[in-house]
């Protein structure tokens, strides 16, 4: 079974920047391999949106991937996830998966609050992780080349501006977003360790 998550439809240049963020998280997860859903961009009853596995459960210590969830903790951390919550960790026939990754990198967050925040914890909730899973999570994270973080970047916001649902999502929006993003990502990767 698939969930369908309409894109919301408010006049703000962050609604483009969440379905980036959404995307860009999904598609970094892969190449490390944390446990996120694949999304697409699918159109539905006239509706654009994402469309994912349908996940009946909510997840818990018993899932059968719990060490990669546990990791993953790092990967919510470096991508700035300000909405990482136990809701938030879903399963389907004991394999867990987080969801939601609209409040990563720069969406909704205006740059004097990407200040207060960028040198800190952020996630509200540690998904049962301890120090020694956590640090398997950084050592993923440092073992790929940042080049194919800001390819997936990239092309995931070249994407969304050629979808053209959100017209505050100009050039100059897709080239600050990329620029901010893979900053932020550079700079948490780099304090990874102090995040725990
Ligand atoms: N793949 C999914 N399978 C089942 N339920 C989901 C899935 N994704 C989201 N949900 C449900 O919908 C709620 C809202 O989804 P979420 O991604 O958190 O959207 P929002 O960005 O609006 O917070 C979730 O808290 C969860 O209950
Ligand atoms: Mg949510």
């Amino acid at each position: 079974m698939k969930f369908f998550k309409p894109i919301k439809s408010f006049k703000d240049v962050n609604i483009a920047i969440e379905i980036f963020a959404e995307l860009s998280a999904s598609r970094m997860s892969k190449i490390m391999g944390f446990p996120l859903l694949e999304l697409e961009i699918t159109e539905k009853d006239g509706k654009l949106g994402l469309l994912m596995d349908h996940l009946p459960d909510k997840a818990n210590e018993n899932v059968v991937n719990i060490d990669k969830i546990k990791s993953a903790l790092a990967f919510e951390e470096v991508i700035l996830n300000i909405d990482l919550k136990e809701e938030h960790v879903l399963a389907k026939e004991k394999v867990a998966y987080i969801i939601d990754h609209g409040h990563s990198f720069n969406a909704w967050k205006p740059l004097y609050y990407i200040q207060e925040i960028i040198d800190k914890k952020v996630s509200r909730f540690n998904l049962w992780s301890n120090w020694e899973k956590f640090m398997e999570g950084v050592e993923i994270i440092n073992s790929i080349d940042d080049k194919n973080v800001l390819e997936i970047l990239r092309d995931t916001a070249e994407e969304i501006y050629q979808h053209n649902f959100c017209k505050l999502f100009d050039r100059k929006a897709v080239e600050e977003t990329v620029d901010l993003s893979f900053r932020i990502f550079r700079y948490r990767k780099r304090i990874l360790s102090s995040l725990f």
